[in-house]
């Protein structure tokens, strides 16, 4: 059985850049800090007074919203920056809009085509910033993937998590939060789209290896900013559909999963999304909880954290 402490969370401090840069206490404190805050009713306002401004270079519905609902539901006050803004380093330099909002706001969500933009902005900015995906990393989304396969599966003993597509930001995250969570990752990849060598990843290039998979992940094949390569993945891409008969060849129960926005007909078919063993709209649910739990952790907002003073320090990051 899954036995995660909220307490551990208290260690969550500082930027959340990265999965990467958390210990395992810490990414399971999150998980468990997430399922109580999602219990909670009344909500519990634990970012009463505080202000986190909101900025997203690329489009998003559930990481916006979901941050800007939660800032609310815990009494805080989201200021989302308008497109002219939040286009870093157009306007200004990145170490002027940092410090600058350092002095009006709590706490700063981004969402950033490089994540070297937003290491910087952490490192000029005296609050915490929070990564709401860069083109290396989607940090939030893969704590709300394991706390939905929490709710499923009662132990991650004996499972396997098969991501299959192209290895990007969503999956990256995925192989660290498997890590964190002492679940057994595996990625199956084209041979040009795949882990480079620096990532120690289990991986492959054959479809057929979704053999033995409890859960099948798949993202869409051109993330935000590669629109223009996606003709030529398209075709490299169209044996990595996960359809019934990939489903099948798991021999397995298997769940699905996706982070959404999906590419219908490209990544995953329609009635794979839409069937009883996907997940995806529990995931896109349990963003909010999750959301919750990072600010809270991050902001030290009423459960016991190191203080965001602490980032300048140790040069910003966990
Ligand atoms: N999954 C996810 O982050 O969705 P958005 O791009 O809509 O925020
Ligand atoms: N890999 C996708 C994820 C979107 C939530 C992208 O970066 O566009």
């Amino acid at each position: 059985m899954h036995n995660y402490s909220t307490t551990a969370a208290v260690a969550v401090h500082s930027d959340l850049l990265s999965l990467s840069h958390l210990r395992r206490q810490e990414f399971q404190g999150l998980l468990a800090l997430s399922a109580d805050l999602r219990s909670r009713n009344p909500f519990g306002q634990f970012l009463q007074g505080k202000s986190v401004a909101l900025i997203f270079e690329k489009p998003s519905l559930r990481t916006r919203v979901t941050f800007e609902v939660a800032i609310r539901q815990l009494g805080g006050w989201p200021i989302m920056l308008g497109s002219a803004e939040s286009r870093l380093g157009e306007r200004e330099p990145i170490q002027d809009l940092a410090r600058n909002l350092s002095c009006w706001v709590d706490g700063i969500v981004a969402r950033v085509f490089s994540h070297h933009d937003l290491e910087d902005l952490a490192l000029f900015a005296s609050i915490p910033v929070i990564n709401g995906l860069s083109n290396s990393e989607h940090p939030c989304q893969a704590v709300a993937d394991l706390l939905t396969l929490m709710d499923v599966w009662p132990s991650w003993s004996g499972k396997e998590f098969v991501y299959v597509g192209d290895w990007n930001n969503v999956s990256r995250s995925l192989w660290h939060a498997c890590s964190l969570a002492g679940l057994r990752f595996r990625a199956i990849c084209p041979d040009k789209y795949g882990p480079s060598q620096a990532e120690p990843v289990e991986w492959s290039t054959k479809p057929s290896d979704v053999k033995g998979a409890d859960a099948i992940y798949t993202d869409v094949w051109a993330s935000m900013g590669q629109e223009d390569e996606l003709e030529e993945r398209l075709e490299l891409f169209r044996p990595y559909q996960v359809n019934e008969k990939l489903i099948a060849k798991t021999g397995k129960h298997t769940v699905f999963m996706h982070c959404l926005p999906a590419h219908r007909g490209q990544e995953v078919t329609d009635s794979v999304i839409e069937s009883d063993y996907s997940l995806v709209f529990q995931q896109a649910a349990n963003r909010l909880p999750v959301e919750k739990a990072i600010l809270v952790a991050v902001l030290g907002a009423g459960i016991q954290t190191e203080k965001a003073g602490a980032k300048r320090k140790n040069g910003g990051q966990l």
